[in-house]
């Protein structure tokens, strides 16, 4: 049965090469796409072949583009090996696209995933050419099912000059009635408080919506999201997860949080793959997730009836999680929702609800600075993505890494971060397999001793209790954060040059 029961917009279906026609050489385009879940599938491929075509001819055939946050291979792979891309935002996890932002060919700009939205409707951006946004289905009256992720999909449609939607019959006809979409956002000086007051309540509609009028091309596929397999919870990661659980049961023992927690977030990964796992073996009872992308382990907690109910942005599970989602998805109607990102990642929401935020790091400072996103202060990694919406807002936030990185050759915990992601001022709790860090209420001295102490690796320590140490004595009247800076900074340049930080 055809996915596509409008009238007016099933005689808009054309191949994915006509449809990539609409998009020309300066365009902003604005994809659906989150973690690797409900970007389109076909158009990117066909717009790479006209830029690699226009490029042997010698034209230049660049867009920027603009998403929700990473993709796949089938969008920013295909479109940053065509040299197809001038600009990015607001978040990417390719590597092809990765490497040409670190060679300096593509602009990128890296934003908080709660901005980009509003920053759109600011006119910060400019205008928005063509927006290209995967749907599972059209209803008769025109109204848009949603896929399988939200990200930026509502502002990409309302803003637009041009829409081309792409309906994926492999997305299940399901998913209708799983999605809120928050139609009410106004721009300041008329902004109201956003209703929205626990995890699963709804504050908009099941559709998207889209002015047919702009719908200048509907493209059928059937393809399958990235759908990355997870990798097997190693020592390092469990070790994370137990101290974080146990850091939990603490907080609870002395009241501050519910025996129920408050709702989770967790970014993506291993760890938090981990932790979810730890959760699943905790006492904690009747938990809810108020996060941005929905992993496996999350699934395992609803089927565990541990969690009652997930809010998200998007899906981003193993084959296996999909599998397993797909043969049972009515058990999961009311168990999850999917919002826009603005929403999923709202500050003002993540502070009323008291979100415990769970992300991973880079590095982190002895006085509480985290990394979240350039390698060595120069490469960028990925992107800030919602860490920051989190973080800032949480009621409790922790960061995590393993205490090396590189076989051990680069210590995670530095004098000084080489970027600053996350402020001393923003980060609670530091969590390594060493030792988990409480930095609540701590000054910067306090809290550099209990950094070292409790996180850093044992190869390290000395050299950090000597750097803090120096750092003290040389400037008596300036101790309150001290440092040394030359010396802060050669710490990373001292891998550079010998290969270990040691
Ligand atoms: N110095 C140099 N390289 C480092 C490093 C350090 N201190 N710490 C990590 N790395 C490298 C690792 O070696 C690895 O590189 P490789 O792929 O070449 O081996 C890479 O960074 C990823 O590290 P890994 O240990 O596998 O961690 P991860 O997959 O958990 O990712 C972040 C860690 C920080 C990159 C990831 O959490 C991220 O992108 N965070 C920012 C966005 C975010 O928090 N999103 C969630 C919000 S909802």
């Amino acid at each position: 049965m055809s996915r596509i029961v409008c009238p007016r917009l099933a005689g808009r279906v054309v191949s994915a090469d006509e449809a990539a026609t609409h998009i020309r050489p300066g365009d902003a385009v604005g994809i659906s796409g989150f973690t690797g879940a409900g970007y389109p599938k076909a158009l990117p491929d066909a717009l790479a072949r006209r830029m690699t075509a226009a490029h042997e001819r010698g034209e230049d055939f660049r867009v920027q583009l603009w998403s929700g946050a990473s993709t796949a291979p089938e969008v920013d792979g295909v479109l940053a090996s065509a040299h197809g891309l001038s600009k990015r935002l607001p978040y990417n996890s390719d590597p092809t696209l990765r490497q040409l932002i670190n060679d300096g060919e593509v602009e990128y700009v890296d934003t908080h995933l709660s901005h980009a939205a509003q920053h759109m409707w600011f006119g910060f951006y400019g205008p928005l050419d063509v927006a290209v946004v995967e749907v599972t289905r059209i209803l008769p009256n025109g109204l848009l099912v949603p896929s399988s992720s939200i990200g930026n999909n509502k502002t990409w449609l309302d803003r637009a000059d041009k829409v081309i939607l792409e309906v994926n019959s492999w997305q299940p006809a399901e998913f209708e009635g799983f999605h809120d979409i928050y139609n009410g956002t106004r721009l300041p000086p008329h902004r109201a408080p956003l209703q929205l007051t626990s995890t699963m309540q709804r504050i908009g509609d099941p559709y998207l919506r889209v002015d047919p009028a702009k719908v200048v091309a509907v493209v059928e596929t059937h393809a399958p999201d990235r759908n990355t397999p997870l990798k097997p919870v190693d020592d390092a990661s469990r070790a994370m997860a137990d101290l974080l659980v146990d850091f939990l049961r603490h907080e609870v023992r002395l009241g501050r949080i519910p025996d129920s927690l408050l709702p989770l977030q967790s970014g993506v990964g291993n760890v938090a793959n981990a932790v979810m796992a730890g959760l699943l073996d905790a006492e904690f009872e009747g938990m809810t997730a108020y996060t941005e992308v929905i992993q496996d382990g999350l699934l395992d907690l609803l089927d565990a009836g541990k969690l009652t109910g997930v809010s998200a942005t998007s899906f981003g599970l193993s084959p296996d999680g999909v599998r397993r989602f797909m043969d049972d998805i009515d058990s999961y109607k009311g168990r999850i929702l999917l919002r826009s990102q603005e929403i999923s990642n709202h500050p003002e929401v993540v502070r009323r609800l008291g979100v415990i935020a769970i992300n991973g790091m880079i590095e982190a400072d002895v006085y509480g600075n985290v990394n979240s996103t350039h390698v060595m202060g120069s490469a960028i990694m990925n992107g800030i993505g919602g860490s920051g919406d989190f973080a800032r807002n949480a009621y409790l936030n922790f960061f995590v890494s393993p205490s090396t990185a590189k076989g051990g050759a680069i210590s995670s915990i530095v004098p000084f971060v080489s970027h600053v992601d996350h402020t001393e001022h923003d980060v609670e709790v530091l969590v390594t397999e060493q030792g988990l860090a409480d930095l609540r209420g701590l000054s910067p001295s306090a809290r550099a001793e209990r950094v070292i102490e409790h996180c850093a690796h044992p190869d390290f320590r000395e050299p950090l209790r000597d750097y803090v140490a120096r750092a003290r004595a040389a400037r008596p009247h300036a101790r309150h954060t001290p440092h040394l800076l030359d010396e802060a900074l050669g710490w990373h340049q001292r891998y550079l040059e010998t290969g270990t930080m040691a």
